[in-house]
């Protein structure tokens, strides 16, 4: 593992430690730069300090987000408006600015969405940049391919000098994994959600997400084609279950990072970039 992964895996537990236990007042002066990420299963607010220290972070789930656009623009903005006063009421200061990230590939207008929500939740949008680059900012990357595996869909980006050169979003992630153990348990969606994140109940599971996983990877392996990708970087929540990285490795022949919380590293790369 490179030393810029192990170094955002250490930031990254942090976060995590945060949102479970979030303290209940921050005594701190200094500048906060604040990260507003608006996924389809998930809402997180992160602030980090001016040296990208992780100050806190916070998650509420929504469902205000689709297919990469804004399906529930009130919904989306009460969301972050509940989470900006929450923050404030830590640090016990407003907080004004802030940056959001749009999936890769996202339009002029679409993008001014995602803009107006943070902007009209309070705070003054600095930044907005595309997820898999705020990603790329936090595992320090220049080259590689992102897999930002979601709940609706597998976005993958593939980096070169620092810049996202291909794009792509298929619908295949998180929800189709609950759909297999629903339907091979005989169970609800919701008791599947739960199942599927229990780690006690992982063997059980596993090898009927196995398909799903694979067909990730076969989508992996139609958009790299041309481009001589050596590394997969993990991320988004679905990438948090055991032992898809072995199956993705085994399936692509590539080299698969996968940080730790995979869940956060979008959310916490689109802070550092508050700027
Ligand atoms: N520990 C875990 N094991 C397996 N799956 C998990 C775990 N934690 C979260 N997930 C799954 O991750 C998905 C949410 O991931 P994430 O927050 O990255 O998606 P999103 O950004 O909201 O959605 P999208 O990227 O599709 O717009 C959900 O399907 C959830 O079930
Ligand atoms: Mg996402």
């Amino acid at each position: 593992m490179n030393k810029f992964v192990a170094n955002a895996n250490i930031v990254l537990n942090e976060v995590a430690e945060l949102i479970d236990n979030p303290p209940q007042k921050i005594d701190y002066q200094g500048e906060i730069k604040a990260g507003v990420d608006l996924g389809t299963a998930n809402l997180v607010l992160a602030a980090v300090d001016k040296d990208n220290k992780p100050l806190l972070a916070l998650c509420e789930p929504g469902t205000v987000v689709r297919d990469g656009l804004v399906v529930d623009y009130i919904g989306a903005l009460k969301i972050v408006k509940k989470m900006k006063i929450k923050m404030e009421a830590i640090f016990n200061r407003e907080i004004k600015y802030a940056a959001t990230a749009v999936p890769p590939g996202t339009g002029g207008r679409d993008i001014d969405t995602f803009k107006n929500v943070v902007q009209g939740a309070g705070f003054t949008v600095k930044n907005v940049v595309d997820e898999p680059s705020a990603a790329a900012t936090l595992l320090g990357i220049e080259r590689g391919v992102v897999v930002d595996i979601g709940g609706g869909t597998t976005g993958i980006s593939i980096l070169e000098d620092g810049k996202v050169v291909y794009t792509a979003d298929e619908a295949t992630g998180g929800t189709h994994l609950n759909l297999v153990i629903a339907g091979g348990l005989g169970i609800s969606i919701e008791k599947a959600e739960k199942i599927k994140r229990d780690p006690d109940r992982i063997d059980e599971i596993f090898p009927m997400v196995i398909p799903v996983i694979e067909k990730i990877a076969s989508i992996i392996n139609n958009h790299i084609g041309k481009y001589k990708a050596e590394t997969v970087y993990l991320v988004g929540g679905t990438s948090a279950i055991d032992g898809i990285e072995e199956v993705l490795a085994k399936k692509t022949g590539l080299k698969i990072v996968k940080p730790s919380q995979t869940l956060l590293v979008t959310p916490l790369g689109i802070a550092i970039n508050c700027e």
